[in-house]
């Protein structure tokens, strides 16, 4: 009998990928179960990146007490960078797990899974030589929607002062182009139109001539394959011919999530952003120069260790100079074994206090920006039925959430669409005749 698999994704874009090549991996063994009192076995696969994320795995697995206890047949694992970060720990916190596997060893999850459940748990928390997407099992030729995400590049040698990824991920590693190229046209002929192209540091990448916009451009050759979009980009490896492509590479979209984290230099400094306020307003205006329209995304960081009421002021005058689409935004959370969770901190209260009026003027700035659409004409690729009936709702190419009725319009069709309203998460529309 094949038995059933409940997996729960935390965290960034690139754990939804890895948890659907978990799936997969294990696929022969389990079908998957939006359940977690039908399943055999639960994963959790985990996010590290700030302490309120890394203990919601622990509440999670609380809940899952009265479930193994009346089955104790079920395996639960943990995978993910709070299993990469912690390893044996979370078995000797939560004695029920009976599997942890990190990040870059998920090719092993069906010999971990058939370990696991025996007395002693099974962890893997390597970081093999081996590469993990070589080594699994191919996604069955299965139908999919009309978006997909695919990992092109991980792990980051950064060291931002702040940041758990380099050690929960490891070091920067791209896969060859051919085997992105490949999984791409597999996709697209499974009825994917648009892919995001994934990498901690993805715009690093450099396994195809040219970095990722020679990337970017074999890609767009690609029939059938109408919109190509990356994340998430460190502006120092924000290079020409990347710009240059936001100008001329049509499928590549006009949304850019460039990460800054404060406009104080000296705090930029202090975080290892190896960059100054200054650099990155001029990279904007390059960007801006290539694609007018583009719309920009951001992260921030308040309450960062030594931040002055001056560092958080310059970071509100970077804001205003931007102008912002989307973002997000975050409490400084010091996080084990990274260089700033060692200085003195900023108090809690004053966090709070900045992060309200840093969230003011970029939730203003978010409207502002959707309200802009309103009696523009954008494309949008239809996704899913959206509540009202006749109603289809997708993505504009600025991501924007579209509804528009649309009765006829199938999944996976892009269609002109005039914007006429805004609301507070998406926008209203009507089909371009
Ligand atoms: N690779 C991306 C970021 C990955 S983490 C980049 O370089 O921009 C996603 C976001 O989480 C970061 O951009 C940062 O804003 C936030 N973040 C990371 N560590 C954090 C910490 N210790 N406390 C608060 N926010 C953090
Ligand atoms: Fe973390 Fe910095 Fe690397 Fe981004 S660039 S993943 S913030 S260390
Ligand atoms: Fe979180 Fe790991 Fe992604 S720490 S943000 S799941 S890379």
């Amino acid at each position: 009998m094949v038995k059933k698999l409940y997996i729960k994704t935390y965290g960034c874009q690139m754990n939804v990928y890895d948890s659907e090549r978990m799936a997969e991996a294990l696929g022969d063994r389990y079908e998957p179960t939006d359940r977690p009192d039908d399943a055999d076995m639960i994963l959790l696969n985990t996010c590290h990146i700030r302490e309120k994320a890394a203990e919601k795995v622990y509440s999670e697995l609380g809940r899952f007490k009265g479930l193994k206890a009346a089955k104790p047949d079920l395996k639960i694992g943990v995978a993910g960078c709070v299993a990469q970060a912690e390893g044996a720990e979370i078995v000797r916190r939560q004695p029920m797990v009976d599997l942890v596997v990190g990040p870059q060893s998920y090719h092993r999850l069906p010999e971990l899974e058939a370990r696991a459940g025996a007395k002693t748990p099974a962890i893997d928390t390597d970081f093999p030589e081996e590469d993990k997407f070589a080594h699994l099992a191919r996604r069955p030729k299965a139908a999919r929607g009309p978006t997909a995400f695919l990992t092109v590049q991980e792990g980051c040698d950064k060291f931002c002062a702040f940041c758990v990824v380099p050690y929960t991920r490891g070091a920067e590693v791209s896969r060859p182009a051919e085997t992105v190229l490949a999984e791409a046209r597999d996709l697209v002929e499974r009825g994917v139109r648009e892919i995001t192209l994934l990498g901690q540091n993805v715009n690093a990448y450099h396994g195809h001539e040219g970095g990722l916009a020679g990337l970017i451009r074999a890609l767009a050759g690609i029939d059938g394959l109408a919109r190509i979009r990356f994340t998430t980009s460190h502006p120092n490896d924000m290079d020409e011919a990347l710009i240059a492509a936001h100008g001329d590479c049509e499928k590549l979209m006009p949304y850019l999530h460039l990460p800054v984290q404060s406009g104080s230099d000296r705090i930029l400094k202090a975080m290892n952003r190896k960059h100054r306020a200054e650099e990155y307003l001029r990279l904007v205006e390059r960007l801006r120069a290539a694609r007018p329209d583009l719309l920009l995304s951001g992260d921030f960081i308040v309450g960062f260790p030594g931040e002055t009421e001056a560092d958080f002021a310059d970071t509100m005058a970077l804001v205003e100079a931007v102008g912002y689409g989307q973002s997000y935004s975050f409490k400084y959370s010091p996080r084990p074994g990274t260089p700033a969770a060692e200085r003195e901190q900023v108090d809690e209260d004053v966090k709070d206090e900045r992060l309200q009026r840093l969230q003011a003027l970029l939730n203003r700035q978010q409207e502002a920006a959707q309200a802009a659409m309103v009696g523009r004409e954008v494309s949008v690729l239809f996704e899913k039925p959206g509540r009202l009936p006749g109603q289809m709702g997708g993505k504009s190419e600025y991501l924007h959430a579209v509804h528009v009725h649309a009765p006829g319009v199938a999944r996976g069709e892009i269609r002109r669409v005039r914007i006429t309203e805004s609301a507070s998460h998406s926008l209203g529309g009507v089909l371009v005749p």
